[in-house]
């Protein structure tokens, strides 16, 4: 046999295909500000539609439409743990923002935080992964920094090393930069931090457009990410380990103890149709799964759609970074190269002599949705001297992007750096 004959035949993404799934990817506008918000699934905009005209009534009722209401709740946090690959339904916690998600866990630790203990945080990640960390410094918590090294756009590991001590109780990292795209070796890093007997905070809101979560795999004890990236709603989800979850106080009504997952950290009634809506996603991934020939669990088969995905990304990616490249008066702020699944399709640079504004603005008129400034990584930005040109010009790719995108982009953007 020859060895064409003996190779699995991988088949391609159909791009018709994906974007016939997103309605409003037919108005024209190249969307590049994915890393800002995704364009939403019609299957998802289906479910909170059909939520809302048959079932917007109050769960937890005795009567039918009530019962039903209820079972689409629990359905909905069934596949967002399926999604996310916990083992527990309960693990599941669903809030309105990422944001919010982690105020809310850092006020149920604050109780247990004594003067002294250490908190370590990183300077790349979004403000919303550091300032409810911050917080705890009232009640004595000491805060170290994890810096990026801007020669290899890494966080070092050997740093994290010489901050972890006894004293540490807390690691908040980012997966993926919403920035510099770097996605980071978050199971190396929870080896670490278990071994100093502290625990791990994962926000994943730049990573989970791209590729399929494995809250287990990751090795973190609090993973954390936002559904209007993942082609869904306004909407979020934080997983816990069980274990770590029963050791947080209530934040809930006094009747609502401290053993009753999740709702101790869920105050108020959740969106229910903005969790049934999310269930979409899951349906989305595996329906392309199967379609693409994938077989086995829902998740082997959502795998196979990621991977499609991943692949199809980092070829738009790499064309995007080598015409970056190939321009002496643009830095990337960020890995220049994809090499060994280094990056997410988030790519981010600055023009000398340029205001990243402008450049921006520039493209606007092209119908091309690209954005500047800190993205809410400020310190990030700031360490890296990057106020200067008015924060970093982002372009921010997904799935759904087409190679002739990319093209128009670089076309453009050759236009705006001569402008
Ligand atoms: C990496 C990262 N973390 C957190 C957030 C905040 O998410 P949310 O708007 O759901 O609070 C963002 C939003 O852009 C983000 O990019």
């Amino acid at each position: 046999m020859t060895d064409s004959m003996t190779k699995k035949v991988v088949p391609s993404l159909d791009i018709a295909r994906i974007r016939s799934e997103f309605p409003a990817l037919a108005s024209g506008i190249a969307y590049f500000d994915n890393a800002g918000g995704a364009q939403v699934l019609k299957r998802v905009a289906d479910r909170i539609y059909d939520y809302l005209l048959s079932t917007s009534v109050q769960i937890g009722a005795s009567y039918s439409s009530s019962r039903q209401a209820s079972e689409k709740v629990l359905a909905a946090r069934r596949s967002m743990a399926e999604l996310v690959n916990a083992q527990h339904d309960e693990e599941i916690v669903m809030g309105g923002s990422t944001t919010g998600l982690m105020y809310l866990l850092t006020q149920a630790i604050l109780p247990g935080i004594c003067e002294g203990d250490e908190i370590i945080v990183t300077n790349s990640d979004h403000e919303s992964n550091i300032g409810g960390w911050l917080r705890l410094q009232q009640a004595g918590a000491i805060i170290r920094i994890w810096h990026v090294d801007p020669a290899t756009m890494t966080l070092p590991l050997d740093q994290l090393d010489r901050l972890l001590n006894k004293r540490t109780k807390w690691v908040a990292m980012t997966h993926a930069s919403n920035v510099i795209g770097t996605i980071n070796p978050v199971a190396e890093v929870a080896t670490r931090v278990h071994a100093a007997g502290a625990r791990l905070c994962v926000d994943a809101v730049a990573y989970a457009p791209h590729r399929l979560v494995d809250v287990q795999a990751s090795g973190a004890d609090v993973y954390v990410f936002s559904f209007y990236k993942v082609y869904g709603p306004h909407y979020a989800v934080l997983w816990g380990k069980r274990d770590f979850l029963l050791s947080l106080p209530s934040l809930n009504h006094h009747f609502i103890g401290p053993e009753i997952l999740p709702y101790k950290l869920q105050p108020g009634n959740v969106n229910f149709e903005l969790s049934y809506g999310c269930m979409g996603i899951h349906d989305y991934y595996l329906t392309i799964g199967k379609e693409l020939g994938a077989s086995g669990t829902n998740r082997q088969c959502m795998q196979v759609a990621l991977d499609h995905f991943a692949r199809h990304e980092d070829m738009l990616c790499e064309k995007l970074l080598a015409f970056l490249r190939s321009k002496t008066a643009v830095r990337i702020i960020g890995l220049a190269h994809i090499e060994n699944a280094n990056r997410m399709p988030t790519v981010s640079f600055v023009v000398d002599g340029k205001q990243s504004e402008d450049v921006v603005r520039f493209m606007d008129q092209h119908q091309i949705g690209i954005r500047f400034g800190d993205f809410y990584a400020r310190r990030l930005i700031e360490d890296l001297g990057l106020q200067a040109y008015g924060g970093v010009i982002r372009v921010s790719i997904a799935h759904y992007n087409t190679e002739q995108e990319i093209d128009r982009l670089t076309d453009k953007l050759e236009l705006a750096l001569q402008a």
